[in-house]
């Protein structure tokens, strides 16, 4: 929707970074090739700091820049971005940005802020809101021109009621999603959650424990994710990915966040209200048969 509504002149450009989601990058690129516009990818390495971030997306934007795409939380490496530098960057170069803050919800208390163009966050993810479940925040400037990708008879409705009323979407998601941020809220999930931030480097480490994994220490990890680097060439993307995760479920009872980024292999730790440290020694037990793969 985001990428629809802006204005992608053919020859200008949409800026985003080397950790941005996969998907997410193939709508950039539809939209490109749609547009006959080009990609500026700004390279954002694990060890930046904000500055380094926001230097990485600043040196990506020029007079042909016609939208900046953000991540809040990367999903294939668990960074927090300084989103609100990243929004203000992009107002000063007077650039809209869509801000993909898919993992925000649950772990960043207002995620929409920095008040960016566009802002996306899924409630399935860390507020356990039923599967599919996501919100979009279209910026006052852009909403008359923001329309859902599939026509319905909301159509002539005003945003936002033309994106609640398609056809005979399935409801009961919405319904449920505002009672799941009520029990995160009962459950002090904000408390919950700031506890495993101050010790999830002690579970990641015991992980990293297992030969062959090493902890990949962040300078601003998401609160309750951590990276671990499995070796070279371990992970494959495509279709085969799948079926590696497959196999860790098969033969070690283990589902894992792998991750394949620049071609390097990548573990990603979670903690949420129902973990234990006992589910870390678990997988510090069963990791090292990953070695025998
Ligand atoms: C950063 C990021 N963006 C986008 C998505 C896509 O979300 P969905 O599958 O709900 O469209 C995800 C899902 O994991 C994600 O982590």
């Amino acid at each position: 929707v985001a990428l629809a509504t802006v204005d992608i002149p053919a020859g200008g450009t949409i800026v985003c970074t080397d950790q941005g989601y996969g998907a997410v990058r193939y709508a950039i690129e539809r939209r490109a090739r749609q547009c006959g516009a080009g990609i500026v990818t700004a390279g954002v390495p694990l060890d930046a700091d904000d500055d380094a971030v926001v230097a990485a997306v600043a040196g990506a934007i020029d007079d042909r820049t016609a939208v900046v795409v953000v991540d809040q939380i990367t999903s294939p490496t668990a960074m927090m971005f300084p989103i609100d530098r990243l929004v203000a960057l992009c107002r000063d170069a007077d650039v809209p940005v869509i801000v993909d803050g898919a993992h925000a919800p649950g772990l960043i208390d207002d995620p929409y802020a920095a008040r960016p163009d566009f802002w996306t966050g899924n409630f399935h993810k860390w507020p356990c809101a039923p599967r599919g479940t996501a919100g979009l925040v279209v910026g006052e400037r852009w909403r008359d021109r923001s329309f859902p990708p599939i026509v319905s008879f909301g159509d002539g409705l005003p945003y936002a009621e033309r994106f609640d009323d398609q056809a005979t979407v399935d409801y009961a998601p919405w319904l449920a999603a505002p009672i799941a941020l009520d029990v995160l809220t009962e459950i002090d999930w904000p408390g919950i959650r700031a506890e495993w931030a101050d010790k999830l480097d002690e579970y990641r480490d015991l992980v990293a424990s297992v030969p062959g994994l090493q902890a990949v220490p962040l300078v601003s990890p998401a609160p309750t994710m951590r990276l671990l680097e499995l070796p070279d060439g371990f992970l494959t993307s495509g279709p085969d990915f799948k079926a590696q995760r497959q196999r860790a479920v098969d033969e070690f009872g283990l589902e894992l966040g792998f991750a394949v980024w620049q071609g390097r292999s990548f573990l990603r730790l979670s903690a949420h209200a129902y973990n234990q440290p006992r589910d870390y020694e678990i997988l510090a037990e069963r990791l090292p048969g990953l070695a025998t793969w």
